[in-house]
């Protein structure tokens, strides 16, 4: 049994966004982190003076290790945006910005 089966959860019908041109298939209600860790992604941005890697590390809107860069806004914070029909996601490197 999974988890939508479990609640007895009955969500709206699916669509899709893009991550770097990647189309993903997504169930209505789901933040962009959540998304993107159902498709397996686990980091999308990387930190503006090392590279390193980052991605969800708090899930609740303050570390702000999720930025990522949505439909052009950079800096998004994915765990708490809900995707939405169509949204443009990009990976996003140091702030984001072409500086
Ligand atoms: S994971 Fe910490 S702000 Fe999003």
């Amino acid at each position: 049994m999974n988890p939508l089966e479990l609640a007895e959860a009955r969500p709206g019908p699916g669509f899709t966004v893009t991550l770097d041109g990647r189309s993903l298939d997504v169930l209505p209600g789901r933040t962009i982190a959540a998304v993107l860790w159902d498709a397996g992604v686990t980091s999308w941005r990387s930190t503006r003076d090392a590279g390193r890697p980052r991605g969800v590390f708090c899930g609740i809107g303050v570390c702000f290790d999720c930025l990522v860069t949505v439909n052009d806004r950079p800096n998004q914070r994915a765990c708490l945006i809900p995707a939405r029909p169509g949204d443009v996601i990009r990976t996003q490197e140091g702030t984001g910005h072409a500086d």
